[in-house]
């Protein structure tokens, strides 16, 4: 099957991640963002491309902070509420029924329940006519005890990290599974040692 070119998140599975962030009156405002990658490996920079009119953006560009929550699949109804249009006078805390969990770096508040967060700095943007590549810095990464594995890896099983994919007529909803299949970074290198080994040091 041929599908039209602009249907790329139908055959791309995409997280869904939750953008917590404060207007410039502290109003709270969430919003599900599914085009968001980090930028290599071992930056600490983290890409969210947004539609140019977005609460979101707004308050990114005047508070210059933002909160990237990952969430797992037990926040599958709180999705359709945090993206369907509301003021922004609106506290989207309450419109989902979420509590906050507080930043230990910035003033906008995580979502607790989530988990993992990033606490980011606003690092640069890049704007277009119709959208904003926004490039956050993580000042703070923190994630769940529960959902890491006995050598502190992520256990996508217990994680169940929500993502999405895209159709004609809407989004599925989805997660992960590991396929118990792992290679070592160093692996890639003819020396076999990860030249970003250090990195990782305590
Ligand atoms: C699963 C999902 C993923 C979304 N991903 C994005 C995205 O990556 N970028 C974007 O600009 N809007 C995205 N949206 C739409 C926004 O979440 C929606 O327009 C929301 O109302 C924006 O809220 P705000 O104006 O409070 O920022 C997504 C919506 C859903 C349901």
């Amino acid at each position: 099957m041929i599908l039209k070119p602009f249907m790329r998140e139908g055959i791309m599975p995409l997280p869904v991640a939750l953008i917590s962030t404060l207007s410039r009156d502290g109003v709270r405002n969430i919003a599900p963002y599914s085009c968001i990658m980090p930028i290599l490996r071992p930056l600490d920079l983290i890409c969210l491309v947004s539609a140019a009119r977005r609460d979101t953006l707004v308050n990114i560009r005047e508070t210059k902070e933002f909160v990237v929550n990952m969430v797992g699949v037990g926040f599958s109804d709180k999705i359709v509420p945090t993206a369907r249009y509301a003021p922004p006078e609106v506290d989207e805390f309450q419109v989902a029924g979420l509590e906050e969990k507080r930043s230990e770096t910035i003033r906008a508040p995580g979502i607790a329940g989530s988990y993992a967060w990033m606490e980011c700095a606003l690092f640069k943007e890049y704007a277009e006519p119709g959208f904003v590549l926004i490039v956050g810095k993580v000042l703070r990464l923190e994630v769940a005890d529960e959902v890491l594995n006995a050598t502190g890896e992520l256990d996508v099983a217990k994680a169940r990290p929500l993502m999405m994919t895209g159709s004609r007529n809407g989004m599925h909803f989805c997660t992960l599974t590991d396929i118990g299949e792992f290679h070592p970074f160093g692996a890639m290198f003819p020396n076999g040692k990860d030249p970003l080994a250090g990195k990782y040091a305590e």
